[in-house]
């Protein structure tokens, strides 16, 4: 059976949530079933840094728990979590992208054709960077280099992405393009985006018009993989709503519910439709056990078995992502020469 090469990346910027679960892991453990040994996953460890560096460098902006300092610690429980949502390491590939040079050796090469004006219209580089010059480091302007030079190193020909990260990827397949003209020959497959429209967007559970995010400030806003059911059960439970007081789902007016709603759907599988269909008699409240106990099905068992494999099965963990870097090595290696050679570098 001929499969695609699919190519993903997550960044260790703290404790994986629900959100990442829903909106990224589970489509990637879809695809492993679909395109099984065809797929790369990786922790996307120097995409992290593109900020922390800098604004932990004057101690005002500091914060202890998201800082840099813990990198290594972060990028460990980041893998355990993924193993404990059903990644599975003899059908994906899962590595840790600092530990493989090609990457960065063909950044290189990439950003040696990237046009300025292009990076200049990325809209997430004007959101993220710190009002600050000093604080803005080049690598957060160059970071979609980075993040092509990810995809086209193994001749990815699907990228499973948040819906934010769509103007990266098309200027990935800018890129492509333009190094396809210079070698003169369709060396590298064009990649498409795939985006889950319904689950990509999993809001805070304290204000549902920003995104879920590791880094939010209120342990309150979010479920993270490692959560305890009693901590779940808690944070569903405080969960900010609205005074109507009914299941209803209308993003622009009711933003809250309806991204309790969306987490419900995405858990039970059934459509927006159905949950608010099953809901139409139930309060808030009566609502929100429902969901904790739907919550603490699906993640108090991923929960337990991550908080497992980081106490009791750190060698595991380990074995895995050293043996998912070698094959990630082997295989971006043999990509880089290639493309080298077609670029007229001598070899
Ligand atoms: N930038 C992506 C994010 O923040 C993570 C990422 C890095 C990625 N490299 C990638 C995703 C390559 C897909 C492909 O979500």
């Amino acid at each position: 059976m001929i499969t695609k090469r699919i190519v993903s990346g997550i960044q260790p910027s703290g404790i994986l949530h629900i959100g990442n679960y829903l909106g990224a892991i589970k489509n990637w453990k879809n695809y492993q079933e679909t395109n099984t040994n065809n797929c790369y996953f990786f922790i996307a460890d120097y995409h992290s840094i593109t900020t922390k560096f800098l604004t932990d460098y004057t101690e005002l902006e500091k914060d202890p728990k998201y800082s840099h300092d813990n990198l290594d610690d972060n990028v460990f429980k980041t893998a355990a979590c993924l193993l404990a949502c059903g990644l599975d390491p003899s059908k994906c590939n899962l590595f840790v992208q600092s530990q493989i040079p090609s990457h960065t050796n063909l950044m290189w090469l990439l950003s040696c054709i990237t046009p300025l004006s292009w990076l200049n219209k990325m809209v997430q580089f004007k959101e993220k960077r710190n009002s600050s010059i000093d604080l803005s480091s080049s690598g957060l302007y160059t970071y979609p280099i980075l993040m092509a030079a990810d995809i086209l190193i193994y001749k990815a020909e699907i990228v499973p992405v948040g819906e934010d990260q769509i103007q990266h990827i098309e200027l990935c397949r800018d890129i492509a393009y333009r190094v396809n003209k210079i070698a003169k020959c369709d060396l590298l497959p064009i990649p498409d985006y795939f985006v889950d429209k319904q689950s990509a967007r999993i809001m805070s559970l304290q204000n549902g018009k920003l995104k879920m995010s590791k880094s939010d400030k209120s342990s309150y806003a979010c479920v993270s993989l490692i959560d305890n059911e009693e901590k779940i059960k808690k944070n569903i439970m405080k969960a900010k709503t609205d005074s109507k007081g009914n299941i209803y789902y209308d993003v622009k007016e009711r933003p809250e519910v309806s991204n309790l709603i969306n987490i419900y759907a995405n858990l039970e599988n059934i459509s927006i439709d159905d949950t608010v269909k099953k809901f139409e008699n139930a309060s808030t409240q009566e609502f929100k056990q429902e969901l904790a106990k739907s919550v603490g099905d699906v993640v108090g068992n991923i929960s337990q078995r991550a908080n497992d494999l980081i106490d009791k099965e750190s060698d595991y963990v380990k074995d895995v992502i050293r043996e998912g870097c070698k094959n990630a090595c082997e295989e971006s290696r043999k990509n880089y020469e290639e493309i080298k050679r077609y670029l007229k570098f001598f070899v």
